[in-house]
C-alpha cells in the first residue's frame, strides 16, 4: 500500500514545494515508485517539472489537470498522470519512477465556481480516485497550498500522514498551530464521508526546518517547535510518533536554480548536491523511510480528539 503523505503548513513560502519536489526526486532514486499531486493552484511544483512549455500546453487545453476531474468531471485521474515525469528536451526520461499529477491556473475554481454536491464532496471524489491508482505506488505526496480550503481538502482527506515544512521564526509556529485549529474543523464536518476502510485522519508525523542559514543556531525555534508538539501530543492533535526531523534542509542558492532548470536538486550538476544541500534531502528520504508512524501503531481519531 502507497503511504500517502501531504505537506502543509498555514504559511506560505516555507518550502512546501521545494522540500515535495526534492523528496519525490530522492524516493524515486532510491527506486521507489513515487505520485506527486500538485495541489496548489499556483502550480509551482507542476511548472518546475513539467517546465514551462509542457505545462502551457496542459494549462491551454483545460483538461489533463487535476481540475479536470471535476470540471468538466470526464478525466479520472489515473489517465491524466504524467509518467516519469523529468524529462530532457529530447523527451528522455531522466528519472524513472517520479509520476506527476499536474494541476493549473484553473484549479482556483475548486474555491467558488465548482457547485459542491454535499452528498458527494470534492475530497471524496478524488480520494476514490486516489485509490484506483494506489497499489502503483510507494509514496503519493500531496503538495498543498498554505490553507485547509477546497484543493487543500483533497490531499488532507486522502493522506495518512502530514508534514509540516517551518522556517526557523516565529511565523512558522503560528502557521502551524492555526492549521491545527482548521484541520479539526474539517475533520470534524468531514467525518461522516470516512468509511472504516479509509481508516483514521491523517495527523501531523513530522516538523521539517527548511532554508537554514548558514551560522544561524536553530536551537530556540527548535525548542518551541517541540514545546508546541507536545502540547498538541497531550490533546491528541498530532500523532504520538510526531517529531521533528533531524535533517534540516540549509539555505542554497542551487534550489533556487533548480527551479530554473526544471529539474530536482538531486539531477542538478554541482558540488553543492553531493556534500551540501543534495544530501540534505537525501537524509530526509531517508528518515521519512525509517518513520513510518501508521505501519507500527494504529493512530486515534483526531475528529473525536479535544
Ligand atoms: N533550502 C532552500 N534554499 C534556498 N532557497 C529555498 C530553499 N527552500 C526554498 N527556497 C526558495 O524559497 C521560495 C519559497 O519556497 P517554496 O518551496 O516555493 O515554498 P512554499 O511551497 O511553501 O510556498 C522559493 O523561491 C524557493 O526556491
Ligand atoms: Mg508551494
Amino acid at each position: 500500500m502507497a503511504r500517502k503523505l501531504a505537506f502543509i503548513n498555514y504559511k506560505g513560502g516555507v518550502g512546501k514545494t521545494s522540500l515535495i519536489v526534492n523528496i519525490a526526486a530522492c524516493l524515486a532514486k532510491k527506486g521507489k515508485r513515487v505520485l506527486l499531486c500538485d495541489l496548489d493552484t499556483q502550480s509551482n511544483s507542476s511548472i518546475w517539472l513539467l517546465r514551462i512549455e509542457r505545462w502551457n500546453r496542459i494549462n491551454m487545453e483545460k483538461r489533463g489537470s487535476s481540475y479536470s476531474i471535476f470540471d468538466p468531471g470526464e478525466d479520472r485521474i489515473k489517465d491524466i498522470i504524467v509518467k516519469d515525469v523529468v524529462r530532457d528536451n529530447q523527451g528522455n526520461v531522466q528519472l524513472p519512477g517520479l509520476d506527476l499529477l499536474p494541476t493549473t491556473f484553473n484549479l482556483i475554481d475548486i474555491e467558488n465556481e465548482y457547485k459542491i454536491n454535499p452528498q458527494n464532496p470534492h475530497y471524496l471524489i478524488f480520494n476514490e480516485q486516489i485509490r484506483e491508482v494506489e497499489k502503483d505506488y510507494d509514496f503519493i505526496l500531496y503538495d498543498c497550498p498554505p490553507n485547509v480550503l477546497n484543493a487543500s481538502q483533497c490531499g488532507i482527506f486522502s493522506a495518512d500522514e502530514l508534514y509540516v515544512p517551518s522556517n526557523p521564526d516565529a511565523l512558522s509556529l503560528i502557521g502551524f498551530t492555526l492549521m491545527i485549529e482548521k484541520l479539526l474543523l474539517f475533520y470534524r464536518r468531514s467525518a461522516g464521508f470516512r468509511t472504516q476502510e479509509m481508516g483514521n485522519f491523517a495527523r501531523v508525523s513530522g516538523v521539517i526546518f527548511n532554508s537554514i542559514k548558514a551560522n544561524v543556531d536553530i536551537g530556540v525555534p527548535k525548542m518551541r517547535m517541540q514545546l508546541r508538539l507536545n502540547q498538541f501530543k497531550k490533546q491528541r492533535l498530532v500523532s504520538n510518533e510526531a517529531k521533528i526531523y533531524n535533517a534540516c534542509v540549509r539555505d542554497a542558492t542551487i534550489v533556487r536554480r533548480a527551479v530554473t532548470l526544471g529539474l530536482p536538486v538531486c539531477l542538478v550538476e554541482s558540488r553543492d548536491v553531493v556534500d551540501g544541500v543534495g544530501q540534505d534531502y537525501d537524509d530526509l528520504a531517508e528518515e521519512i523511510l525509517a518513520h513510518n508512524v501508521n505501519a507500527s501503531a494504529p493512530s486515534s481519531d483526531m475528529a473525536s480528539a479535544s
